[in-house]
């Protein structure tokens, strides 16, 4: 009940807010419409999530290559919250045994994942309804005003803006965070899955087809079961599991029959393919992309840049099938359901736990105090193969 009126409530303000700054402002079913040549893509305030993209297939069809609901009001009510499409923060991924330490002062923070901390814990980013505070035929900023505490142990009033735009054929991403009073650890990203098949494959709904490229990216660091990265930084052998950096065609499932696939990102083998962190090291100014997602069968790529030193990629081992797919995906009666390793989230952001980690020289990077501003930069640019 609780819960029902507040929603109630931060639905109601986020539209006034939409009506004061701009016209028009969502559709009927609640999202907000960006586009561009080639491209189209539709937004909540909540999680200032990304609902769904369209991009042109081999075709010729606009097809939508993101997970998510046809029911906007379901992304609150979801009980297992994969974070889809959504702005996790103020410290994404996994901070190690709920602790870090600033000018000698040890903050704890809420064990939601295990002994550690996932995404901030309770009240994190992903889970606020945002102010929209411009909108545009091409372009729309999400801002939150994140108190002191308001995610145990995280202490600091913080201001971000998240501005998404499109221009032919890219949907660019933009975080902008500051804190406004006392030093904190900030470190988001942008937390998207695909299936760039929009699950049309009748083949199958798996995303082992799919290829993935990584061209500056061999180093990455290793995890442990329950995901948390150790502290080694390990480089992939060609041909080796963690390997996309040594061929252009590798698929996403090009290990899935090595020993050591299944149990690759821990829980004991109980979780097949990845979840962990790539380091891109030193890509040129003028790369054309330091990731490459694509697909044979709907003939789609998908390029990414960012001012990020890497990212994590996630290939869904905990997606159990019980979600269902959007209407714009998926055969009817073939597939239905967002079943396991059907997607991968690719996330650009700063090295996980980097603030427990100093070693890695990341530390200054991820700690924010009053005069300095985060700036978070990528795009995805698609096209065909
Ligand atoms: C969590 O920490 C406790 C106490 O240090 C330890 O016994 C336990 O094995 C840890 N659990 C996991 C999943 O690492
Ligand atoms: C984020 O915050 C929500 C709402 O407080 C909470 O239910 C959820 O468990 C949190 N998510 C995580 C991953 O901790
Ligand atoms: C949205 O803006 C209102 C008015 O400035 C503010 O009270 C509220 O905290 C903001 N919401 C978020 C999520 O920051
Ligand atoms: C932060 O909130 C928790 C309760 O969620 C409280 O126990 C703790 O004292 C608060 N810390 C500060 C510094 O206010
Ligand atoms: C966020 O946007 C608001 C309104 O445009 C601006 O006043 C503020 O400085 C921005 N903050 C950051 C951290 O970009
Ligand atoms: C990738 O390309 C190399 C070199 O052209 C070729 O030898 C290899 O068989 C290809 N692998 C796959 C999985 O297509
Ligand atoms: C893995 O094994 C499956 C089932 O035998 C097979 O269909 C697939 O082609 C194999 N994949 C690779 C990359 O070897
Ligand atoms: C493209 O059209 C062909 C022929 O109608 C069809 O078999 C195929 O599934 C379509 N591709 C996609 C990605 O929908
Ligand atoms: C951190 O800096 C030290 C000293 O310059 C260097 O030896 C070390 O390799 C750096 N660590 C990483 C992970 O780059």
């Amino acid at each position: 009940m609780k819960f029902a009126l507040l929603f109630a409530a931060a639905v109601a303000e986020a539209a006034v807010v939409a009506r004061e700054c701009t016209a028009p402002g969502p559709d009927e079913d609640g999202r907000y419409t960006i586009s561009a040549p080639g491209i189209k893509a539709q937004f909540i305030p909540y999680g200032a999530t990304l609902t769904n993209l369209f991009v042109k297939d081999k075709n010729g069809s606009d097809i939508d290559v993101v997970l998510g609901y046809d029911d906007v009001n379901y992304y609150p009510k979801d009980p297992s919250h994969p974070v889809y499409n959504a702005v996790p923060g103020r410290y994404a991924n996994r901070i190690g045994n709920g602790r870090y330490t600033i000018d000698g002062v040890t903050y704890h923070t809420e064990q939601n994942d295990g002994n550690n901390t996932l995404h901030s814990g309770t009240n994190n980013w992903s889970y606020r309804f945002w102010n929209v505070t411009a909108f545009s035929a091409d372009s729309i900023t999400f801002s939150l005003l994140d108190a002191s505490n308001s995610s145990l142990g995280m202490l600091g009033r913080v201001e971000a803006n998240v501005t998404y735009s499109v221009t032919k054929d890219t949907w660019h991403i933009k975080i902008t965070a500051r804190s406004l009073d006392q030093k904190t650890p900030i470190m988001p990203t942008q937390h998207t899955y695909f299936n760039l098949d929009a699950y049309r494959n009748p083949a199958s709904p798996k995303i082992w087809d799919h290829t993935l490229y990584l061209p500056y990216s061999p180093r990455y660091l290793e995890g442990d079961q329950g995901a948390l990265p150790t502290g080694k930084i390990l480089t992939a052998a060609p041909g080796s599991i963690n390997d996309f950096a040594s061929a252009p065609n590798l698929t996403v499932g090009h290990a899935r029959n090595l020993t050591g696939f299944e149990g690759n990102c821990g829980a004991n083998g109980a979780c097949e393919g990845y979840n962990g962190y790539w380091l891109i090291d030193n890509p040129p100014p003028d790369a054309d992309f330091v990731a490459r997602l694509s697909s044979a069968f709907s003939g789609v790529k998908a390029e990414l840049r960012t001012n990020q030193p890497g990212l994590v990629l996630y290939s869904c081992n905990w997606m159990d099938g019980t979600a269902s797919l959007k209407k714009t995906q998926g055969i009817p009666g073939v597939n239905e359901k967002v079943v396991r390793s059907s997607c991968i989230a690719i996330e650009a952001q700063d090295w996980p736990d980097g603030i427990n980690h100093p070693e890695w020289n990341r530390t200054t990077a991820q700690i924010y105090g009053p005069g300095r501003t985060l700036n978070w930069e990528s795009s995805w640019t698609f096209g065909l193969l």
